[in-house]
């Protein structure tokens, strides 16, 4: 598959999307998100593939919605276009996805991070929801799910000020898994995605979607999910290896089953 603004490669088990739109930091186009959405895709139907990583550049992990492309739109046309409706394809991914952060994630670069199971950071990462300085306002679910990660204060500030934030302050917050030098990055991402791929494919999508609905469900609610989960793990062919390789002191052979 040719793709235009992102670039797409396996490194063992772990799928690699590399946004590249140099010229425009990245920023959100239209044709970049369904470009995202076509290599997800194929890396879900993909067996050899048990882990994702999302990334961008060096200077950028993505500044945006593209403002230029924003600009020639009209609140109708957005309607009808279902528009950030069409990034929910990073959250809506059944495998276990990780955002790869250096340098700007902004506006609706921090909104599709966000979406990502596990947002990990570089130490020249700037995280913000600048919005409300070109006159708008986060459309990608930005005022949810940071609110949702960082709490109501911060969240505010963040929203209504413009503020960045840098590296540090979002592992701080609970923004983001871990700090990780810019040059390792890219390697500390994979080596995270790897070592979930190397686990049961089956359960890791279960443990990932009963973590993700501590996000949409009251506790008891959750708590009632996560066990049906839970039993829903008993039946896997995994769990019986699993539990057999620790009974029998040796090394788990996943069939992803
Ligand atoms: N959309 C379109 N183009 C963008 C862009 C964006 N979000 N961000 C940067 N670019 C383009 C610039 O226009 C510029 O292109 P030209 O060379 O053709 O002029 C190129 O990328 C380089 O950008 P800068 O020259 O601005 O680079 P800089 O280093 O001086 O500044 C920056 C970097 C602080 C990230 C700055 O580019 C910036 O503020 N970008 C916009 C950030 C923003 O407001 N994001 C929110 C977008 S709205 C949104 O996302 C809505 C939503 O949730 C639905």
């Amino acid at each position: 598959m040719a793709y235009e603004n992102i670039l797409v490669e396996t490194r063992g088990r772990v799928g690699l999307i590399t946004l590249n739109r140099p010229n425009a930091l990245n920023a959100l186009c239209r044709a970049l998100i369904a470009e995202v959405s076509q290599a997800l895709d194929a890396f879900m139907a993909d067996d050899g593939v048990g882990a994702i990583v999302l990334t961008g550049s060096e200077k950028a992990f993505a500044a945006g919605a593209d403002i230029k492309e924003l600009l020639q739109m009209t609140a109708t046309e957005a309607h009808e276009l279902t528009f950030t409706e069409d990034w929910e394809c990073i959250s809506r991914c059944n495998k276990p996805t990780i955002a790869a952060v250096a340098g700007y994630a902004l506006g609706g670069g921090l909104e599709v991070a966000m979406m990502c199971d596990i947002l990990m950071v570089a130490d020249t990462a700037k995280l913000g929801l600048p919005e409300i300085t070109i006159g708008t306002i986060p459309g990608g679910g930005g005022t949810q799910r940071l609110t949702r990660a960082i709490g109501k204060s911060k969240a505010m500030e963040m929203c209504l000020t413009g503020r960045m934030m840098e590296a540090e302050e979002a592992e701080r917050a609970g923004l983001a898994c871990r700090v990780v030098p810019a040059a390792a990055l890219v390697e500390e991402a994979v080596t995270l995605g790897a070592k979930i791929a190397s686990l049961s494919l089956p359960v890791t999508r279960i443990a990932k979607e009963a973590v993700n609905a501590a996000y949409e469900m009251s506790l008891q609610s959750g708590r009632a999910f996560e066990h049906r989960l839970f039993n829903l793990t008993l039946a896997t062919e995994d769990r019986a290896e699993g539990m057999t390789a620790f009974v029998e002191k040796r090394p788990a052979k996943w069939k992803h089953r």
